[in-house]
This record gives C-alpha cells, sequence and structure tokens, in this order.
C-alpha cells in the first residue's frame, strides 16, 4: 500500500547496560548491570572467517577503554541488539559520563542505503529528500565505517586510540582467527587492522541471521503463515497505521519493497523533525534526564549537528532546513524497547503515540514551561498516559530546537491535518489548534500499540488462540 504524505512530496528547501547504578527502569523493564545478560550463542559455523571475527569482537569487553564494555552492552541480542533497560541514554565505558542519544536496534540495518541529501524514496512517488546512512543522523555510512565510532567515543568505549584497539585484539583469545581472516601481517599495520575489525563486524551483521530474523507474528501474517492470524484488536491497528487520514504511520515507516528488495520494514530511510520534547531536568520526574541538556545553549538538532558537522547552520540563527531532522527509524521490534525516540525522552509506546496524537492539541503538556515555581497551571504531572488541555498553561513549543531552528517541524498526518487551522503551510497542511479534537481515540492508540506489538521477532504461535488480554477483541 503506498501512503503518499503530503508536505514530503515538497523539496527539502522549500519545505522549510551499562547502567552500573540500579536505575529505575520506569515500566517495570529490567534495569541492566555491567555485566548485561549478553554472551555470544554458539559460534555459527556457516558464518564467513570474517563474521566469526566480527561475532567475537562483538562480544568481547576488552575492546573497551575500561575492559567492561562490549558492543553488546548497549545492543544485547536479547532486547533485539537494542538498550536492556529503559533509560534513555546509556553511561559509557568509563562510567561516570553518558552519551546523548538513545541506542537504536541493530536489527534489519543491513538493508539501510547509503546516505543522500537526495535520497530517492522507496515508495518511488515522494520526490528526493535526505536519506539513508548510519545513526539517528545518517553520518556512519557503512556499517564497518560506523564501528569505529563507538571505539572510539570516550562516552562509549572510549578507547584512547586505534593502536590500543588494535592491540587488545592481538592481544586477546582470537588473534590468529584475525589473522586467517585478514592474513598473516595483518596486525603490523594499525590503521588497516582497525579497519578489518570494521569489516568483520559488518559481515556479522550482515551475514548472521539473528541480525535479521524475520521470525515475527506480522511475517506469519504477510506471507499467510500458520499462526499468522492478527486478532481483531491487531488487524484495526495494522488499518490505522496505514490510514492516510488518521495515523498515517506507514507514510514515513514505510512497509512496501525497498531498493534491495526486502520489505516491511517500517521506515522510507528519511530524515523528518518531529519535534520531540527536551529531555532534560524541567519535566517532573524525568528518571534520565541528558547530562547535556543541563547547558541550555546546547541542543541536538541530528542532520545539522552537533555529530554530523556538514549542515552546520552558518550561525546559530540562520534557519537551516536541515535542524531537527533525525532518521525515522525502523519499527521491528519496537515493543520490546523501553526508550524511545533520539533523545530517549519517552518510555511507552503509549507515550509515543499520545506524542503524535497531542503535539499540537495539547502542547503544554509536551513543552511544558511552567515547571518554574510560579504557580502557573502544571500541564505535565509525569508524563500520564492521557493528555489533558490546561487552558492558561505556559507553553515553549519545540523546547528542543532554538527558534531559529523550528521551520522544518512536520505538519503531516496525524500531527497536521488540513482540517481548518488558521496557518496553511507551504507544504498545503495545517496544524492542528491547541484544544483541537486529537484525531485519534483512546481505542485507536490502544490497537496501534497492539499492531506494534506484532512486529517482535521470536514469535511462537499459542497452541490455541488466546481468549483474553489487551490485544485480543
Ligand atoms: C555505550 C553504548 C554503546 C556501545 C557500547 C555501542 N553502541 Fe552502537 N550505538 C549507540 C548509540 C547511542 C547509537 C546512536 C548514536 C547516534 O545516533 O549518534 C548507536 C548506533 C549504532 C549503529 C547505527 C544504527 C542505526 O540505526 O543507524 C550501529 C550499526 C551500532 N551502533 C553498532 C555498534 C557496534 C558494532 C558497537 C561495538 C563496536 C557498538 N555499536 C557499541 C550506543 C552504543
Ligand atoms: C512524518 C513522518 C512520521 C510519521 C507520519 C510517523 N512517524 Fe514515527 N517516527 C518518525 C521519526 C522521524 C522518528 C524519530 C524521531 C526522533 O527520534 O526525533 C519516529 C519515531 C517513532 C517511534 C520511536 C521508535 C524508537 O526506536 O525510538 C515510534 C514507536 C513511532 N515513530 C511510531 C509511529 C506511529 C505508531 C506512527 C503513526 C501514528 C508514526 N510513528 C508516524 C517519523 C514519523
Amino acid at each position: 500500500m503506498m501512503n503518499l504524505a503530503m508536505d514530503r512530496t515538497v523539496p527539502l528547501g522549500m519545505a522549510l547496560s551499562v547502567a552500573l547504578f540500579a536505575l529505575m527502569a520506569c515500566d517495570g523493564k529490567s534495569t541492566a548491570t555491567i555485566t548485561g545478560s549478553s554472551t555470544p550463542g554458539p559460534r555459527q559455523s556457516s558464518l564467513s572467517l570474517g563474521a566469526q571475527v566480527g561475532q567475537l569482537a562483538f562480544f568481547d569487553k576488552n575492546l573497551s577503554g575500561g575492559k567492561n564494555m562490549s558492543c553488546a552492552s548497549c545492543h544485547d541480542p536479547q532486547y533485539a541488539y537494542g538498550p536492556p533497560n529503559s533509560i534513555s541514554v546509556q553511561l559509557g565505558s568509563d562510567i561516570t559520563q553518558s552519551g546523548a542519544r538513545a541506542v537504536p536496534s541493530l536489527r534489519y540495518r543491513d538493508s539501510t542505503p547509503p546516505y543522500s541529501d537526495d535520497a530517492p524514496n522507496p515508495d518511488g512517488v515522494t520526490s528526493n529528500s535526505p536519506g539513508g546512512g548510519f545513526m539517528w543522523d545518517g553520518r556512519g555510512t557503512t556499517l564497518a565505517a560506523q564501528a569505529a565510532l563507538p571505539l572510539l567515543n570516550p562516552v562509549e568505549m572510549n578507547n584512547s586510540s586505534k593502536d590500543a584497539v588494535v592491540r587488545a585484539v592481538e592481544n586477546g583469545a582470537y588473534a590468529d582467527l584475525f589473522r586467517q581472516a585478514f592474513g598473516a601481517d595483518v596486525f603490523k599495520n594499525t590503521d588497516a587492522a582497525f579497519n578489518d575489525l570494521g569489516t568483520a563486524i559488518q559481515a556479522l551483521e550482515t551475514e548472521d541471521l539473528s541480525f535479521h530474523p524475520y521470525s515475527s507474528k506480522y511475517d506469519l501474517y504477510v506471507f499467510n503463515k500458520i499462526g499468522g492470524t492478527l486478532t481483531p484488536a491487531e488487524r484495526r491497528g495494522e488499518v490505522l497505521f496505514h490510514s492516510t487520514g488518521v495515523a498515517n504511520c506507514s507514510g514515513c515507516h514505510y512497509t512496501g519493497a525497498n531498493f534491495n528488495g526486502s520489505s516491511g520494514l517500517m521506515t522510507d530511510f528519511t530524515y523528518q523533525a518531529l519535534g520531540a520534547p527536551r529531555n532534560d531536568k524541567s519535566i517532573p520526574n524525568n528518571p534520565d534526564p541528558i547530562p547535556a541538556n543541563d547547558d541550555p545553549k546546547y541542543f541536538d538538532m541530528g542532520l545539522c549537528g552537533p555529530y554530523r558537522t556538514d549542515h552546520m547552520p552558518a550561525t546559530p540563527d540562520t534557519a537551516n532546513p536541515y535542524c531537527g531532522m533525525f532518521k525515522v527509524p525502523v519499527l521491528r521490534n519496537v515493543a520490546t524497547r523501553g526508550t524511545f525516540f533520539h533523545n530517549g525522552v519517552l518510555h511507552s509506546l503509549e507515550q509515543v503515540v499520545n506524542f503524535y496524537n497531542t503535539r499540537d492539541t495539547n502542547p503544554e503538556y509536551w513543552y511544558a514551561a511552567n515547571n518554574d515555581g510560579t504557580g502557573a497551571p502544571q500541564a505535565n504531572p509525569g508524563w500520564a498516559l492521557q493528555p489533558t488541555h490546561v487552558p492558561g498553561a505556559t507553553v515553549n513549543k519545540y523546547n528542543d530546537l532554538p527558534n531559529s531552528q523550528q521551520g522544518s517541524i512536520d505538519e503531516e498526518v496525524p500531527m497536521g491535518t488540513g482540517d481548518g487551522g488558521d496557518k496553511t503551510l507551504a507544504s498545503g497542511t495545517q496544524p492542528r489548534q491547541p484544544g483541537a479534537t486529537p484525531v485519534m481515540t483512546p481505542q485507536q492508540i490502544a490497537d496501534l500499540v497492539c499492531f506494534l506489538g506484532t512486529l517482535s521477532d521470536g514469535y511462537q504461535p499459542p497452541a490455541a488462540p488466546p481468549t483474553a488480554g489487551r490485544c485480543v477483541k
């Protein structure tokens, strides 16, 4: 099914575990220790030599500065290679510092096309726009090149140099396998050996089926297999997911065929600015604010920096259409996560769908500017699930982007509607008005969340279909 969202046909220029300390998991999901639950499985003999090296490296804590963290510490195979806990951003190997972004799942990443400012859309209809690449901002060019980033990042694996990493491999248990895969003299050239390590990890992420198992209920359903019958609630959720006028999820979380023939990944690999709330201490009871956000001048603006540096605004006040854009994430296995959006600000799927539903109708709920002890109405009672409109509450809308950089905020369905607001954007869409009725009902939100639950891998059909439960009727 093809879903065209109006403003995405407009050219961009116009549209202007690592918790060592027990941390509260706000939705009851597990908290993690630095040992984590991740151990390598038996070595898959079908893997190429390089991928076998990659598998050993992926779980190797010696590849971190503190010898206490592997790739799997953050990308835990038991959590679809995503974070093993609900905290927003993980602590690094030097446990005094944490990153500023949520850990993505690594499943289904091998289908990602290279980053381009002018990428074609897999739907074949929407005009070109920024798309592809690894990381929330696409700055990882290949899976192999990406691996260098966490290894050398001081707030992640915290190695002092490429040499430190290569010597850890050379002195480690799989040095011989590494030589077999990449040559007897491989350790003589540090740069080449470091690159080979990336190649090995990429081979693992590409070859190992556990990185793309296609074993969800949704897969059984799409391929008409036994056990793949969606319940009425899940099926209603699926219809909504594709509905252009109501939820419009597949307008961005595209389910059709991708460039390499894979399908159903729930992303079109594009970049969008949703205006996620700032994850900082102003949120009451925030379990895990991002330390970098203590600085009111710090903004994570995705495609326009600070980690990616090729689209930075000329001055902080020069409007730049790339600012605020983050990659549309793969939604497979999203129900196994406990933290959502690039800054990990939300902690349940209900909150995420509520955000889409009420960002514009109840902005005071998401962008409260009233937690300053002035006695103004408190509109944000600890991120309850059903936002209510609070007349008179003060709002600092899109508080995680400077005012000058809010021009690309997305106003397509379900956020904007074109149903009679007082402002029509260049894209032809209209924002919803504060206090207007949100587009989705609580029942529809529940149905969507049920559908998202069918995207988790490792589904075992029950002996008899369930007759009671949240997602049945
Ligand atoms: C301390 C936690 C941590 C560790 C350890 C870690 N990562 Fe990540 N990983 C992240 C975060 C956070 C991001 C998103 C960063 C961004 O967007 O700037 C990420 C992103 C990625 C991505 C991009 C996924 C996508 O959707 O584009 C890949 C691939 C990846 N990591 C692989 C690895 C590999 C391989 C290792 C080990 C060499 C590793 N990571 C170690 C936290 C971690
Ligand atoms: C305009 C494009 C667009 C539409 C429409 C859209 N999304 Fe998204 N979605 C995104 C982008 C971009 C992100 C990442 C935003 C960020 O991190 O700042 C995202 C993030 C998410 C996440 C968090 C995933 C994670 O790993 O953190 C979920 C869940 C999600 N969307 C579900 C939905 C559902 C359900 C709908 C329909 C109600 C929907 N989306 C509609 C673009 C879109």
